[in-house]
């Protein structure tokens, strides 16, 4: 399969309220985008809480198809690209969850399928299931960067040895990664000024700012910005397909493009930034 560059990653139930930016995508797309659709991936997730009941959260097959057909019914699409299931459910059965991914390719739902945030072990179970059942496990959407390397030591192998592909999430690690918060100032209208949202004021310690003002020295050494280095340090690996980047300014988005002016590092920038994160 060859990639398309613009890849839009929506969820069940982004806001506040759930919901709400599938709808403001929908509108998008009505107004601007559908000439294009043919050139853009979209794709859409379920598996965390999108309404009340056992029915509209984790991996059930009956909370899998309909959610997908609500995003479907926001977006005012009739098929997403790619359909992930969120993250493993102790409860459901693996085979009920990937026989529900099976099913939305099968029924023209979703052309691809995809996992996010799980493990290795999972991650195998569940390309085995979906492989025997025909249907290829596409894609693995793991949270990883600089400041969150979980991934390294099993899960990239896996999907290396599986095919499967890679898309990380918060690469900048929700915006520590930039020159943001490099003074230790927490700027008003940021993510971490924000009351909802996961970067909180406390996760900006001390530790993490002495840490990025000098990944910023070694940035600025290879004459491009922070947030350029650490997406270009992510993207280091080979199995990685693309990278997921969040933005709040269209400036945020125009960086992150420029991250493509340099992907290389040497082995002693790698050395020394190894040396940092430690
Ligand atoms: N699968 C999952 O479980 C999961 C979980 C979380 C996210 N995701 C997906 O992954 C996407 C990316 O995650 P993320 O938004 O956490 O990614 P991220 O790239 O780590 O953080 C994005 C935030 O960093 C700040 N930023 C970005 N570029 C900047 C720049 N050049 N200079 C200064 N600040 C910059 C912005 O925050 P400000 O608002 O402060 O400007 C932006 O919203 C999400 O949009 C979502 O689609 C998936």
């Amino acid at each position: 399969m060859i990639w398309a560059s613009r890849i839009l990653i929506w969820l069940n139930n982004y806001g506040p309220p759930p919901g709400s930016a599938e709808e403001t995508f929908g509108q998008v797309m009505a107004k601007d985008l559908k000439p294009y659709r043919d050139e853009l991936i979209i794709s859409s997730k379920a598996g965390y809480t999108m309404w009340d009941g056992p029915y509209g959260d984790w991996g059930s097959r009956k909370y899998l198809i309909s959610s997908l057909d609500q995003s479907l019914n926001r977006m005012g699409l009739e098929y997403v690209d790619i359909f992930y299931h969120h993250r493993p459910d102790p409860e459901t059965p693996l085979e009920e969850t990937m026989r529900a991914l099976d099913h939305i390719v099968r029924s023209g739902r979703a052309l691809y399928v995809g996992i996010s945030n799980y493990p290795a072990e999972k991650t195998r179970e569940a390309a085995k299931i979906l492989r025997e059942l025909g249907t290829q496990c596409l894609i693995h959407q793991p949270v990883y960067s600089m400041f969150n390397r979980w991934v390294e030591p099993e899960l990239l192998n896996t999907l290396k040895e599986e095919g499967i592909g890679c898309i990380p999430f918060s690469p900048l690690a929700q915006g520590l990664l930039t020159n943001k918060y490099l003074g230790g100032n927490i700027p008003e209208g940021s993510r971490a000024s924000k009351a909802h949202g996961f970067l909180k004021p406390a996760n900006i310690t001390n530790d993490k700012l002495a840490k990025v003002n000098k990944l910023n020295e070694i940035a600025q050494s290879r004459e491009q910005t922070l947030a350029q280095m650490a997406l270009a340090w992510v993207l280091r690996h080979k199995c990685m397909t693309s990278v997921l980047i969040g933005a709040s300014k269209v400036e945020q988005i125009e960086d992150a493009v420029g991250t493509l002016n340099r992907l290389d590092f040497t082995a002693e920038e790698l050395e020394q930034i190894e040396v940092i994160l430690k």
